[in-house]
């Protein structure tokens, strides 16, 4: 079978963008400093391919994790998966180890928060801020109604929807504990 040269072309350009893809998240890890977020880069590495690299999945039936798909199941069932797999999710056991499954599953749970870092913090802050102590826990953001002040020198938090402030706090706790 010979390509036409329109297949040629869209192979070129998806070609392009995959390795796009690639450079551009080598190189975001620097914001997280020397504490690499492993599982964000066993995310970029094995997932991305089919769950997309902000979490907007590519391939059909697979999940948005980024839209929260599948995130109410509690992690013993996600990690059952990532091990054995399902239909089309390939299984990981001896590929990568327990450790590696449950980073990657605890990245997949912050990774819109790790958008909205990109998008709107990283440029004032090259390093992960503390979040300030009075802020209310994960569990009690849910059900919070007060106004969340999260940075201390600017207002970005009227930038942001309720559940990206939400988010984006998920996120910079989940890197605080992989720095222990
Ligand atoms: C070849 C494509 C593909 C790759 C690569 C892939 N997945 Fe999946 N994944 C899927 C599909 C399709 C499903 C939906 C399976 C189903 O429920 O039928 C899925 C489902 C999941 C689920 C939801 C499981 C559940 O019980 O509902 C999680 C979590 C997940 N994948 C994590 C990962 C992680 C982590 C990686 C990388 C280590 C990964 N996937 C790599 C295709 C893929
Ligand atoms: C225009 C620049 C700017 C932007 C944008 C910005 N910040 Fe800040 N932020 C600062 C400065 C300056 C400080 C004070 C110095 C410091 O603590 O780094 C600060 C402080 C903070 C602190 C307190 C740090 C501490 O240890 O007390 C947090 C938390 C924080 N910012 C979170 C965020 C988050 C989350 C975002 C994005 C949603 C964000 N900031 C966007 C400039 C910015």
């Amino acid at each position: 079978m010979t390509l036409t040269w329109q297949k040629r072309l869209i192979f070129c350009v998806v070609f392009i963008f995959f390795m796009g893809g690639l450079i551009g998240h080598a190189g975001e890890n620097k914001k997280i400093g020397m504490d690499v977020a492993k599982g964000k880069e066993i995310f970029h590495e094995r997932c991305a391919a089919c769950h997309g690299a902000d979490g907007n999945a590519l391939l059909p039936n697979a999940p948005s994790f980024a839209k929260g798909e599948r995130m109410e199941k509690t992690d013993s069932e996600l990690l059952k998966t990532i091990k054995h797999g399902k239909e089309m999710m390939p299984p990981w056991e001896g590929v990568i180890s327990d450790e590696e499954q449950l980073n990657t599953l605890n990245y997949v749970r912050v990774i819109v928060g790790d958008k909205v870092f990109d998008d709107k913090c990283v440029k004032c802050h090259e390093k992960i801020p503390g979040i300030p102590p009075d802020v209310p826990d994960n569990k009690a953001l849910k059900d919070y109604s007060g106004t969340i002040k999260i940075c201390k020198a600017c207002e970005i938090e009227k930038e942001l929807s309720r559940d990206e402030q939400i988010e984006v706090i998920k996120f910079i706790r989940y890197l605080g504990t992989l720095k222990k």
